[in-house]
Order: structure tokens, then sequence, then C-alpha cells
């Protein structure tokens, strides 16, 4: 088996996709090494939540009052009072009729696609899709179509072809983890209706920062609720850990008695819970935070394309730089590491071949001053190494 590994991590290196573990002592939009600061534009805590002080004190309560674990999954004696305090407030965040939570938004992912498409019928997924509704898709034994990023026309032409499978599921990230650009979810919903589909969104990356009261862009569709399943994670804007699902009210039932990573997984713990209603409470009353958060990224992309770097199209807090070469992504990354500005080097497989690209992920903690000087630091770097 040795041989078989080394062999494995060989071809790893050879295509510059090797990837190492960095571990922090304190997590968060800035890390600390040694007694240097540096700003960390690779993390998901786009409103700094995790530093927050109620946030961080209702997680210390909840281990205090309740208890660290849940001890069981769900179903079994795992559910506490505070599992449906935040599923209930979730669902009235977006406007959706219920939501459920999982252990994790991968999980989530796993759990509900495989209940909407089975053997028999189709999933049509946008080219971009994260891998875990990759995953899902697979998991589900559906055919599995994949359209252009994006485009409509092709999502329509690869659904005219369904007439022999009874259920069909399109499947679309809200706002792109990787590109940083938006899904067009009107058309796609619209798309969903006439073809009596369903439409599964993935609202990790807006969640906190986009749609009414940041609740994301599939917040308060009441006419789509029969057509539209939403997917959510905690671990990014909710500043905990954990993923839900919302839609229709008998969904919710069904994923209870049918989704196995609902049923056969330990429930979240109370600290987790809490933190994410602490978070969801904090992002409730303060719906200015979107706006500042997209001024932030405006004033960073600007920057950057007048260093005549390419951020493609990106209008929001997730702005890809992009480079092509993998190694030479990967060398842009580690000048800047050595700056103190930490950035990820995104390569294949979590994007398409020859689109390496400097992932720039911002956070409302971010000061202005500090974007500044990463772009041009960015720039610096990008001008020097061939
Ligand atoms: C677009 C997208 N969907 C789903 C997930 C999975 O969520 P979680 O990290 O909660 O498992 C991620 C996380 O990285 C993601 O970026």
């Amino acid at each position: 088996m040795n041989e078989w590994i080394e062999q494995q991590l060989s071809e790893v290196a050879a295509r510059g996709e090797s990837r190492q573990l960095t571990a922090w002592p304190t997590l968060g939009p800035y890390l600390q090494r040694a007694d240097q600061r540096i700003l960390n534009l690779a993390g998901n805590d786009y409103l700094g939540l995790t530093a927050h002080p109620a946030v961080r004190e209702a997680a210390a309560r909840a281990a205090r009052d309740i208890g660290t674990g849940a001890t069981a999954s769900r179903l079994l004696a795992g559910t506490a009072t505070l599992h449906e305090q935040l599923e209930a407030e979730l669902a009235d965040w977006k406007g959706h009729p219920s939501a459920l939570l999982f252990s994790s938004g991968y999980l989530a992912a796993l759990g509900i696609l495989p209940l909407l498409a089975g053997r028999d019928d189709l999933i049509v997924a946008d080219r971009l899709c994260h891998a875990s509704l990759l995953d899902a898709a697979r998991l589900s034994g559906a055919t599995l179509v994949r359209f252009h990023h994006n485009d409509i026309a092709d999502a329509h032409k690869r659904l005219a072809k369904r007439p022999h499978h009874p259920r069909c599921l399109i499947v679309t990230e809200s706002l792109f983890s990787m590109d940083g650009d938006t899904a067009p979810l009107p058309e796609l919903l619209a798309l969903a209706q006439s073809h009596n589909a369903t439409l599964l969104v993935d609202e990790a990356h807006a969640l906190g920062v986009a749609g009414p009261r940041g609740a994301g862009l599939t917040a308060d569709q009441p006419e789509a609720e029969e057509n539209l399943v939403t997917l959510g994670t905690l671990g990014k804007s909710l500043a905990a850990a954990g993923g839900f699902i919302t839609g229709p009210a008998k969904l919710r039932t069904l994923m209870i008695n049918r989704a196995r990573t609902f049923i056969f997984d330990t429930a979240l713990p109370p600290p987790t819970l809490a933190a994410a209603r602490a978070a969801l409470n904090e992002i409730r009353a303060h719906p200015e935070w979107p706006r500042a958060l997209a001024e932030k990224a405006a004033r960073l992309r600007a920057r950057l394309s007048s260093a005549a770097l390419d951020t493609t199209p990106s209008q929001s807090h997730i702005i890809p730089v992009r480079i092509g070469d993998n190694h030479r992504a990967t060398a842009i990354a580690s000048r800047l590491s050595e700056q103190n500005t930490l950035v990820a080097a995104i390569r294949p497989p979590t994007v398409p071949p020859g689109t390496a690209r400097l992932r720039l992920s911002l956070s409302l903690a971010h000061s202005d001053t500090d974007l500044d000087a990463a772009a041009a630091a960015i720039q610096r770097a990008a001008q020097n190494i061939p």
C-alpha cells in the first residue's frame, strides 16, 4: 500500500496540486504567527462573527448550562430545544416554510439530493457546483448532466431531453464559492416551474451577505414554495458549524424519516447551536452589514482591476484573481504569505484545469488599510513571479 500512496502523492505533486495543512493558534479574519498579525483572505468568516463577544458567550453558556455534546442522533435522545429554536429562526429568517439542521452543509447535500432524485430521475446541475452537490448527485443514482455555468439556454436544452425521467432536479449555487458571481435565480426558478422540476439552491456563500435581511438570494419566494429547496451552512457567516435545508414543511417530515445523513448522525452540539443563534441574532440586528461588505469588496476589486489583474465577473465579497497556471498561483500565494497576507491558491480539481486562481474572501472585520496594502502586494507578486 505504501508504494501506491507514494505514487499517488508524486502524481499530485507533479500536477502542482499538493495540499498541506497549516495549524494556527487562533482562527478568524486575522491570524497570528509568532508576533506577526496576518491578514486572512482565505477564510469564510464574512462578518467577523466568530470573534463576536455575544456569539462566544452564547456558546460558552450553552456548554455550561446544557452540555458539550448532543449525546445521540436527533431521533434518539439528541434533539435539544435549541435545535428546534434554531430551525424555526432559520426558516423565519429565510421566509421559507421549514428548516432542518444537519451536521454540515456537506451532509445536508448528501441527505437531500437522494430524496429529491432517485435512480430513474434526472439531475441538471451547473458545471461549477460545489463538490458536495456533485457527490450527493452521484450518491442519488440519478442521471447527472451538467450545464454551462449560469447558461439558462443550455440548462433548458438538457432539461428538454427529460421525457423518460419521472422527476427532475435543477441544482445551482446562488453565489458561487470559487467565482463569486451569482446565478440567474428567477430564470432558473421559471425553468423549474415550467418543467415541473424542483430547484435546489446552495446558499452557503450568500447567507449573511446577500438578499433581504442577509438571508440569501432565495429569501422570500412565497410563489416558489412548491419548487424551491435551499441548502445553507452555519460554518461561514454564521460563525459556527452545521448545515440546513429549507423547503416545504412536508419535505422536512420526509427528511426526518428518510434522509440517511440526518438519521444516522449525532446531532449538532449545544454550543454550536447557541453560537449560530447568537450570530443570526446579530445579523438580523445589523441590516447594514451586507452593504458595508459589498462596499469593501468593490474598493478592493477596483484596486486589483486598475493593476490589470483579472478579477473575473465576480460582483461579491469573493474575489478571484485569475492566474491560470497551478505552479504560478502557488508561488504567488507563498510570496504573499511571507508578507503576512494569507490567500488561497485554488487549483484543480476544485476549479477547472487551467483556471488556477487566488481566491480572496473578504470579511467585514478586515480594515480598508490592510486591504489596500494587500492589493499592492498582490500586484507586486504577480509582476515579479513569471
Ligand atoms: C458552496 C458550498 N456548499 C456546501 C459547502 C459545505 O458546507 P459545510 O462546510 O458546512 O459542510 C461548502 C463548504 O465549504 C460550500 O462552499
